[in-house]
């Protein structure tokens, strides 16, 4: 496989943006040492500043777009794995596609499909190299960085080249229809949260489903064992729930 061209900026509004304005038709990372509007999932803002690994993939789409329904889990897989092999850590994925250390969020991930452009745009950013104190107290769930967790600065030009690596070679698997055998068992034995009490609300915080946490169906969905059955979600945040006493 051909690397992805890779594009490096001091600072950009966001990465995911800028992979649309030079978007060709082949594969392309582009970093940004800091974003000035970096965008989150579900339509939030994602504070990006230096010391951070803030990135996106621009990646073809080669079969419809129904095909990659389940491309955001194994971009989280990638990333936990990545985080996992290089530094030993042993990250969880929340599902959809969030990366979590000791329960606190260490990475996200945006998935966005340009039709008009014909292209999947996947956005990464890990909180790397700054403490997670230094976010500030105003974000919606508590952060972790690697440096909380490590207690010394990584290498972002290793971690993004292994991620671009991770990523190239998730969407290949992927496109192989390697994900039923190959990227689901690896993503369950990753999931956050399976048996525990969980809800799952949309991005105005409207309840959608409340319950047992069951895992992903084969398609990457999410599982929630209610009191009315089992409901299937593919879209919305799960949040967890403290135990019934
Ligand atoms: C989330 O968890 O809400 C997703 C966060 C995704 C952030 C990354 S940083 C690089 C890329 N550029 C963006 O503007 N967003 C993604």
């Amino acid at each position: 496989m051909t690397p992805p061209l890779r594009i490096v900026h001091e600072r950009l509004d966001s990465t995911n943006l800028e992979v649309r304005r030079v978007w060709n038709g082949e594969p392309v990372v582009v970093v940004a040492a800091e974003q000035s509007a970096g965008m989150g999932r579900l339509g939030r803002s994602w504070v990006s500043p230096r010391g951070g690994l803030w990135m996106s993939l621009g990646w073809p789409l080669r079969q419809e777009l129904t095909a990659y329904q389940a491309i955001p889990l194994a971009v989280g897989l990638a990333v936990a794995h990545t985080l996992e092999t290089l530094y030993r850590l042993k990250p969880r994925i929340k599902w959809p596609n969030d990366v979590l250390l000791e329960e606190r969020k260490v990475a996200g991930v945006l998935c966005q499909a340009e039709l008009d452009l014909g292209a999947l745009v996947v956005g990464v950013g890990v909180n790397a190299n700054f403490p997670s104190a230094s976010l500030g107290e105003a974000l919606r769930t508590r952060p972790v960085s690697l440096l909380d967790v490590l207690g010394a600065e990584i290498d972002l030009d290793v971690l993004e080249a292994r991620l671009t690596g991770a990523l190239a070679g998730a969407f290949e698997a992927y496109e192989r229809g390697a994900w039923i055998e190959e990227l689901l068992p690896q993503i369950r034995a990753r999931l956050a949260w399976v048996g525990e009490a969980v809800a799952c609300v949309d991005a105005g915080g409207g309840m959608l489903a409340e319950g047992t946490m069951r895992g992903v169906d084969d398609h990457g969905a999410l599982q929630i064992e209610t009191e009315s059955g089992v409901r299937t979600l593919s879209g919305g945040e799960i949040q967890r729930r403290a135990p019934a006493r």
